[in-house]
C-alpha cells in the first residue's frame, strides 16, 4: 500500500507519468544498456528490445501496477506479478539486481519529464517502484525455495538425446540429464527458458514449453523455426540456431522449469484451445492427463494452416483418445478436406457447435488474434472471465490491458 504522502502525489502524476511511459521505459533501456552492455547481449531478448514489445510489455504493467495502487488498493496484482515473476525465475534474475533496474527507471522518469519531477514526484515514485520490485522479489525468492535452489541458481546443463523433424518448420528434442537422474518435476503447461550461444558471441534467452508430461525421465521441447517468407525481417535467433545446430549428444542450457498456466488440480471440466505451435503446453496437459487415467470432461481445439503444419496431430489424437472422457475438434485454414463426422473442419475456428460444461476451466494458447476470438466466444457461452486462463509465447502485452 503507498503511504499517506505518496498517494496523492501518484494520483495526481500518474496520467502525465503514464502518458509518457513508453517514452520512459524506451530511455530505460537505452541507459541500463550503456551502463551495462552484457545484459542486452546475455539475458534481454535484443529481437524484443528492436520491435519494441518488451517496452510496451514494461510500460504497461508499471502503470497497471500504480493505476491498481491509487484505484483499487484493497487488490492484489496477483495475476500481473505471477506472470511476471515466473518469466523472470526462468531466465535467474536475482534480487540485487531490481537495485540497478530501478536507478534506470527512476532516472529515465527525472529525464524524460524534467521539471515536472520535483523531490516529492520523485520520492512517490520511487516508492512505487518499490512496491512492486519488493513484491516480485517475494515471489521470486518463493520460488526458487520450492524449487530448492539459491536466488537465480536456475541453470543446468542437459543433454540432447532424440531430435524429430516433426514438421518443416518445427523440431522436437528431447533432453536429458547429464547426472542421470530423472529430469525434474514440473506442472503440465510449463515451460524452461534455453540459452544459446550465437555466432557473435551473444548468449541469447528464449522460453519453450515442455510437451510431455512430467515425472518422467526426459523432457520434451517442440521448436518452430520462426522465419519471415518475404525475407524482410531477420529469421529468428534462437529458434534458427536449435534448427541448424542442436544435435543429439550435444549439449543444451536449460533452466528450471517455471509458468503460472498449469493445468488445475480440481476435477473441473477442461477446455484446452491452442493454435499453431501453442498446441505444446496443451500436450503435457494432455498427456498428464492420459497417464494419470483422468476422466475429466476434456473438450480439445486446434487450429492451424494445414494438417502438414499441425505438429504432433497424430499424438494428440492418440492422448484424446486415451481419455475416457474427451473430444477434440479440429480446423485448417488453408485445406479443405474437412469432414464435420470427423470434427475437421475447414477456415478459422469457430465454438459454434461447441457447448462448454458449466464450471469449464478454459486454457488457451496461440496467437493473440486466436486467443482473443475464442476468448469472446467462452465468454458468450457463459464462462466466467475468471475460469479462462491464456499463455502468450512473448512478452504479455495483455497484461495491463
Ligand atoms: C512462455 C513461452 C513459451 C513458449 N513456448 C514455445 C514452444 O513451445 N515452441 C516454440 O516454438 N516457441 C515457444 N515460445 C516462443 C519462443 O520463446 C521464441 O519466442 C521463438 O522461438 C522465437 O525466438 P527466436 O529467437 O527464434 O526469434 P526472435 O529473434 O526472438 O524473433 C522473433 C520474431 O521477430 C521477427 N523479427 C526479427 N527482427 C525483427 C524486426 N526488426 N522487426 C520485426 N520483426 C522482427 C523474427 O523473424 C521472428 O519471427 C514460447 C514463448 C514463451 C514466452
Ligand atoms: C519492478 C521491477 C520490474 C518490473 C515491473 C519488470 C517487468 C517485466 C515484465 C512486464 C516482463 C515481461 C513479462 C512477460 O510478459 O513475459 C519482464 C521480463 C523480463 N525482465 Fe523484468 N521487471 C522488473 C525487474 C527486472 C529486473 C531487476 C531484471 C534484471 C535485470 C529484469 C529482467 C527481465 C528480463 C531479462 C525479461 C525478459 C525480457 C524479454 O524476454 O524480452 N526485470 N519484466
Amino acid at each position: 500500500m503507498l503511504s499517506a504522502q505518496s498517494e496523492p502525489i501518484v494520483r495526481a502524476t500518474l496520467p502525465v507519468v503514464g502518458a509518457s511511459l513508453t517514452s520512459i521505459t524506451a530511455r530505460f533501456y537505452e541507459r541500463l544498456f550503456e551502463d551495462h552492455p552484457e545484459l542486452l547481449r546475455n539475458l534481454f531478448n535484443r529481437t524484443n528490445q528492436v520491435t519494441g514489445s518488451q517496452r510496451e510489455a514494461l510500460a504497461g504493467s508499471v502503470a497497471a501496477f500504480a493505476t491498481m495502487l491509487v484505484e483499487r488498493p484493497d487488490e492484489r496484482p496477483d495475476a500481473l506479478l505471477s506472470r511476471i515473476a515466473h518469466k523472470h525465475v526462468s531466465l535467474g534474475i536475482t534480487a540485487d539486481q531490481y537495485t540497478l533496474v530501478g536507478r534506470h527507471l527512476l532516472g529515465a522518469v527525472a529525464e524524460v519529464l524534467g521539471e515536472a519531477v520535483t523531490t516529492e514526484v520523485a520520492a512517490a515514485w520511487d516508492e512505487v517502484y518499490w512496491l512492486m520490485a519488493n513484491a516480485l522479489i517475494a515471489i521470486e525468492a518463493r520460488l526458487y525455495a520450492q524449487a530448492g535452489v539459491e536466488n537465480g541458481d536456475v541453470w543446468q546443463r542437459m543433454k540432447i538425446t532424440e531430435r524429430h523433424q516433426e514438421s518443416d518448420d518445427a523440431v522436437s528434442l528431447v533432453l536429458r540429464r547429464t547426472d542421470g537422474r530423472p529430469a525434474t518435476p514440473f506442472r503440465p503447461g510449463q515451460y524452461v527458458s534455453v540459452r544459446v550461444a550465437l555466432p557473435d558471441g551473444a548468449h541469447q534467452i528464449r522460453q519453450y514449453s515442455l510437451s510431455t508430461a512430467p515425472g518422467q525421465k526426459t523432457w520434451r521441447i517442440t521448436v518452430k523455426r520462426e522465419r519471415d517468407a518475404d525475407g524482410r525481417v531477420p529469421d529468428g535467433e534462437v529458434s534458427s540456431w536449435l534448427h541448424a545446430h542442436a544435435e543429439v549428444g550435444d549439449p543444451l542450457e536449460v533452466s528450471l522449469p517455471a509458468g503460472d498456466l498449469v493445468l488445475p488440480d480440481t476435477g473441473s471440466p477442461l477446455f484446452l484451445a491452442s493454435a499453431g505451435i501453442g498446441i505444446t503446453p496443451m500436450l503435457s496437459m494432455l498427456d498428464h492427463l492420459a497417464l494419470t487415467s483422468s476422466t475429466r470432461p476434456v473438450t480439445v481445439v486446434h487450429a492451424d494452416r494445414t494438417p502438414r503444419d499441425h505438429v504432433h496431430r497424430h499424438e494428440q489424437a492418440d492422448l484424446v483418445d486415451r481419455l475416457a472422457n474427451a473430444d477434440l475438434h479440429l480446423w485448417y485454414e488453408n485445406d479443405h478436406h474437412h469432414s464435420p463426422a470427423a470434427n475437421v473442419f475447414a477456415g478459422r475456428a469457430s465454438l459454434d457447435h461447441l457447448t462448454p460444461d458449466a464450471g469449464t476451466a478454459a486454457y488457451l494458447c496461440g496467437p493473440l488474434p486466436f486467443m482473443r476470438a475464442v476468448r469472446g466466444e467462452l465468454l458468450a457461452k457463459g464462462i466466467h472471465p475468471s475460469a479462462i486462463h491464456y499463455e502468450v509465447f512473448g512478452p504479455d502485452l495483455w497484461l495491463s490491458k
